[in-house]
């Protein structure tokens, strides 16, 4: 079971799109196992985005993200990593396509909404860094097990 950490940054949530993104995981079929609403402090984001240190976004991006809350989630299923990436969008809105979050609702990349691991290494070093063990929720989800098992055509391979 593959997870990804994924990020509703401040300007999404002082936007009112917590409950958009949300619903677009569920609805997509993954499956949400923690969730915290969170100010980040400044030397957690420095450990979160230590592959930008140096750059010169780096300070304004720590200013951005440590603004107000941020909810924090993983979610996990099958190539949730790479499908999570590509809900989000290009990091450029500009290059974002319709119909993902960033192309649906933002504009500049210094205020793209919402964040998503890279990789699968990304995403294990970041929920670590976000979550504690004990805030993982471990649940079976029935009613899509239920669903699945109840159509009348064999499941995928
Ligand atoms: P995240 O999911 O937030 O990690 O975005 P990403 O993986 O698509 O992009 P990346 O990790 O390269 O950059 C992290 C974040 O820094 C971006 O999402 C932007 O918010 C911000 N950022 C990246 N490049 C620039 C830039 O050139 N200018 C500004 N102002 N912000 C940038
Ligand atoms: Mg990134």
């Amino acid at each position: 079971h593959e997870r990804s950490f994924i990020m509703v940054k401040p300007d999404g949530v002082q936007r009112g799109l917590v409950g958009e993104i949300i619903k677009r995981f569920e609805q997509r079929g993954f499956k949400l196992v923690a969730m915290k609403m969170v100010t980040p402090q400044r030397a957690l984001l420095e450990q979160h985005y230590e592959e930008h240190k140096g750059k010169k976004f780096f300070d304004p991006l720590l200013s951005y993200i440590g603004s107000g809350p941020v909810v924090a989630m993983v979610w996990e299923g099958l190539n949730v990593v790479s499908v999570g990436r590509k809900m989000l969008g290009a990091t450029d809105p500009a290059k974002s396509e319709p119909g993902t979050i960033r192309g649906d609702y933002a504009i500049v990349t210094g205020r793209n909404i919402a964040h998503g691991s890279d990789s699968d290494k990304s995403a294990k070093r970041e929920i670590d860094l976000w979550f504690r063990a004990d805030e993982l929720a471990n649940w079976t989800n029935f009613s899509s097990k239920r669903r699945r098992v109840s159509l009348p055509f064999p499941s995928p391979p």
